[in-house]
């Protein structure tokens, strides 16, 4: 079975895309991807169906990574379905926890910056109502935190 992780934003049109096919790069450049499976969700529903925003899709091509997908909504059931849940922020966090109301997954659910090896930050800040610059700092923190996070999954045996 593949080890399954789902990133989690707000909208699912921004920071998990991009979070999703930044690992997918990754995984696919390590030659693990038979071992790992990534999705993304937002806590949010405002955006169900929607592709990533064409500013981060535009930010993303800019080094290299294609984003695809359609946006839908984080469910219980995701609880179940993937191994590791990464927030972007804290509020992303918060609200993934509140609907695990038997406390049974807060081991499962980490911040995404958490993983980070570069940068010295807790969250990967939203850039939905900012400036382009928001948008191509979303891609170099989900850059080091991806590389990051496949460190952690090699070195902690989760793959393989
Ligand atoms: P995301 O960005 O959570 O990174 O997908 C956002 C997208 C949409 C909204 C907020 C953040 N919104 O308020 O509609």
């Amino acid at each position: 079975m593949p080890y399954k992780l789902l990133f989690v934003c707000l909208g699912n049109i921004c920071r998990s895309p991009s979070a999703e096919n930044i690992m997918n790069h990754l995984i696919e450049k390590a030659e693990l991807s038979d071992h790992i499976v990534c999705d993304s969700a937002g806590t949010g529903g405002y955006h169900i169906g929607s592709p990533p925003d064409s500013r981060m899709t535009y930010a993303a091509k800019l080094r290299g990574i294609t984003l695809t997908g359609l946006a839908r909504q984080f469910q219980v059931e995701d609880f179940d379905n993937f191994d590791l849940i990464l927030t972007m922020d804290r509020e992303n966090y918060r609200d993934v926890l509140r609907l695990d109301t038997a406390n049974k997954y807060l081991e499962r659910v980490r911040l995404m910056c958490d993983f980070c090896q570069i940068f010295d930050v807790q969250e990967v800040p939203d850039p939905y109502y900012g400036g382009s610059d928001g948008f191509d700092y979303v891609i170099e923190i989900l850059l080091d935190a991806c590389e990051g996070l496949l460190n952690y999954l090699i070195n902690q045996k989760k793959v393989i």
